[in-house]
């Protein structure tokens, strides 16, 4: 077996606003990864034109999953920083994938059948084949690790299932080009948990959603101290004190959920929380969070509104992740090319 050098590769969607959800359960993620990993964080503004959006929308939302990342310590210098229309490896790389992926695989992505919802005629193609260009992305860098949600788990599959194909029907090629045994590793989900789901703060049987038209179910990082706090105020909960054990807690997602928010804010387990705050009433533990939650999320939601304050610096840190992801990525398309027995132009 080839051996591949570890590397992480993850994306995010420049759909909507970013609220605490996306940043407990990936970007936090993202900045523990790159202390021990090379890391690529891209912005997935392809994926996200398989829906409609409103480009002035867009733009701006670019940047501020660009300013997100920033304000939350993954570093732009060390690791690459990037908005993935500005590498043309990905869209071209998919193509060829494309050919690899059969229909009869696409059709199992549960998560178009839930996107394109009940008038699947009228999804657009790229929202079906959005799973082959999150494997080219993946693959473009021969990532090894991908941190993901567990609603991307399927996809991950795809993208092993997409490597090994081309590995294997493409191993005669491979090797005659002198390039090994195998041509792509397969990428290793490393899959966020139930622990790290946050709920909304208005139904804790709910997911905190970007999509919820109540602004007060989630706390989006760009949320100024008072809006934190006056949201934490108003979150649901039940009339009894929280319990003082972990058991205590079922049947009470709302409780469950504030002191999840609570436990992942502070870096604790639940059940630590509970020892602090068992038998305290909600007014007490609220008070608790809207003190943590503010002291470790109002310096975030700042310095994202600083950096959103000069886009030409966010521009040119995504101009400078582009350049260095391209040094990576198109070594790999011209490989790709090669196996598959393509004319290019090599170096004049
Ligand atoms: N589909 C992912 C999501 O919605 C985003 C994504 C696109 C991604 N390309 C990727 C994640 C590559 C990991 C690796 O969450």
């Amino acid at each position: 077996m080839t051996d591949f050098p570890q590397r992480v590769f993850s994306g995010v969607q420049p759909t909507g606003n970013l609220h605490l959800g996306n940043y407990l359960g990936a970007i936090t993620k993202f900045v523990d990864l790159q202390k021990t990993h090379e890391c690529l964080f891209c912005v997935v503004d392809l994926h996200a034109i398989t829906v409609p959006q409103d480009p002035v929308a867009l733009k701006s939302s670019i940047r501020e999953v660009t300013a997100a990342f920033i304000a939350s310590g993954i570093d732009p210098v060390k690791h690459i920083v990037f908005n993935q229309s500005q590498v043309s490896v990905h869209a071209e790389l998919a193509w060829v994938l494309n050919c690899v992926a059969r229909i009869g695989w696409m059709n199992r992505m549960t998560q178009f059948k839930e996107k394109a919802g009940k008038d699947r005629e009228a999804a657009s193609i790229g929202l079906y084949a959005y799973p082959v260009l999150m494997a080219a992305d993946i693959l473009a860098y021969r990532a090894t690790h991908v941190p993901v949600g567990e609603d991307q788990k399927q996809h991950l599959e795809l993208a092993r299932d997409i490597a090994q194909k081309f590995n294997t029907d493409f191993a005669a090629s491979i090797a005659a080009n002198g390039l090994g045994e195998v041509f792509f590793p397969q990428p290793e989900p490393l899959i966020q948990g139930p622990a790290t789901r946050v709920m909304s703060l208005r139904d804790g049987s709910k997911k905190m959603s970007k999509s919820d038209p109540s602004d007060n179910s989630r706390i989006n990082l760009a949320d100024d101290a008072d809006a934190i706090a006056s949201k934490i105020r108003k979150a649901k909960t039940d009339p009894e004190p929280l319990p003082s054990e972990l058991a205590g807690l079922a049947g009470r997602p709302e409780a469950d959920n504030l002191v999840g928010i609570f436990a992942a804010l502070k870096g604790e387990t639940k059940q630590q929380v509970l020892a602090t705050y068992g038998n305290a009433n909600f007014s007490t533990f609220k008070g608790a969070l809207v003190d943590l939650a503010v002291a470790s999320l109002g310096p975030i939601g700042a310095e994202m509104q600083r950096l959103v304050a000069d886009p030409a610096h966010i521009d040119a840190i995504l101009c400078d992740g582009a350049e260095r992801a391209r040094a990576i990525a198109q070594p790999t398309l011209d490989h790709v090319k090669d196996i598959l027995g393509f004319v290019r132009q090599t170096s004049l």
